[in-house]
């Protein structure tokens, strides 16, 4: 997997809400490759704003059968990458993209007939409506359940896409609109999810047992709430998938570094066949932050434990996470780290991203 950056064409832009801009990227025919994807995956994108550099992860809302390169980008208050995309940013504009990345999805198979059970809200549905579009095209026999939240009818992202595709796949597809701040007669649908309203769905309209997977995107405590009433319900981790769009910790926090901490590790930092090599404190400092310091090229994203852009093998020495919410058990088992969220504990460290 490529983690460099290429410069690519903005080829479309247009708003689906007021406030959401979907991008389509022209790839060019050499690139097709490198940027093939699964569905569910997404682009981290970087631009100077403002002069400084700013790099932002998109799940692409397009299919991969479909030949196209789409994110949705929803404007959030005081943010400045999608600020940038939705009020600056024009088609035949060129900006950094890296290949697709990310682990939400599950592989299709055309033999299979599988019944799926999705839960978004808000942009959220990017990642979960490349995911049904797939499924649904490539393996005929297979259902989906889709619980969509939004505030209001108005405010839905790719409204007309997703219904578009509930159309297409009558009898396959069941799409339930749930909205906190329009309402309607069935108490159900008013509000966010609950566990109560997930008991419901479970008794009323899919029985949970008979589900093969579950794919959960949207707020943080959303997504944990979802996937912690699931699995108290008995149903399998391995079955449960989740995208999270945001560092739980909110990533706000302040670092701090503990200054009487003396100890140094000498760290090596192995990176397309180039061995960097530096000296940084135990004080709480991440592998990433101190080799970028260093000058090393190194490929990131989110910095908060979530994205797996930072993803690399620690190949000797001891460095412990942080946080973690994209590395699975056995990549951890296997020595795998994310390095923006790694802190050095021995005296040497050898780290290696193309491993
Ligand atoms: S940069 Fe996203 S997990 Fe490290």
């Amino acid at each position: 997997m490529s983690q460099q950056f290429y410069p690519i064409q903005v080829s479309d832009i247009y708003k689906t809400t007021a406030d959401c801009s979907v991008v389509t990227f022209e790839i060019a025919d050499e690139l097709k490759e490198t940027f093939a994807y699964k569905q569910g995956q997404y682009l981290t994108l970087k631009a100077v704003i403002n002069g400084e550099e700013v790099r932002r992860s998109y799940s692409l809302c397009s299919s991969p059968i479909d030949n196209q390169w789409q994110v949705a980008v929803k404007k959030i208050e005081d943010g400045r990458f999608s600020t940038f995309v939705n009020d600056k940013l024009k088609a035949g504009d060129i900006i950094e993209v890296m290949p697709p990345n990310g682990r939400f999805f599950t592989e299709v198979d055309r033999k299979k007939k599988k019944c799926y059970v999705a839960f978004a809200a808000g942009s959220g549905i990017t990642p979960i409506h490349s995911i049904i579009k797939t499924h649904l095209n490539q393996e005929p026999e297979s259902t989906f359940s889709l619980f969509y939240l939004n505030q209001s009818v108005q405010s839905m992202i790719l409204r007309e896409e997703v219904e578009g595709l509930k159309n297409q796949f009558l009898g396959r597809y069941e799409l339930y609109h749930f909205l906190t701040k329009e309402m309607r007669d069935a108490p159900l649908f008013n509000g966010r999810f609950t566990e109560e309203k997930l008991r419901t769905i479970s008794e009323k309209i899919i029985d949970f047992d008979s589900v093969d997977e579950f794919f959960i995107c949207g707020p943080t405590e959303m997504i944990f709430m979802i996937r912690d009433f699931l699995y108290e319900q008995g149903v399998d981790e391995s079955k449960v998938h989740f995208e999270l769009f945001g560092t739980p910790t909110k990533g706000g926090k302040k670092k701090v570094y503990d200054t009487n901490n003396k100890d140094v590790s000498d760290v090596s930092v192995i990176t397309n066949g180039v061995q960097i090599s530096f000296t940084m404190s135990q004080n709480g400092e991440n592998i990433l932050d101190a080799a970028l310091r260093n000058n090393a090229d190194l490929p990131f994203a989110c910095k908060g434990g979530v994205c797996c852009t930072c993803r690399a093998k620690l190949v000797e020495g001891d460095a412990p996470m942080n946080l973690n919410y994209a590395l699975e058990k056995e990549e951890v088992e296997q020595g795998y780290i994310l390095t923006c969220q790694a802190i050095p504990k021995s005296s040497k460290i050898v780290v290696d991203f193309d491993s």
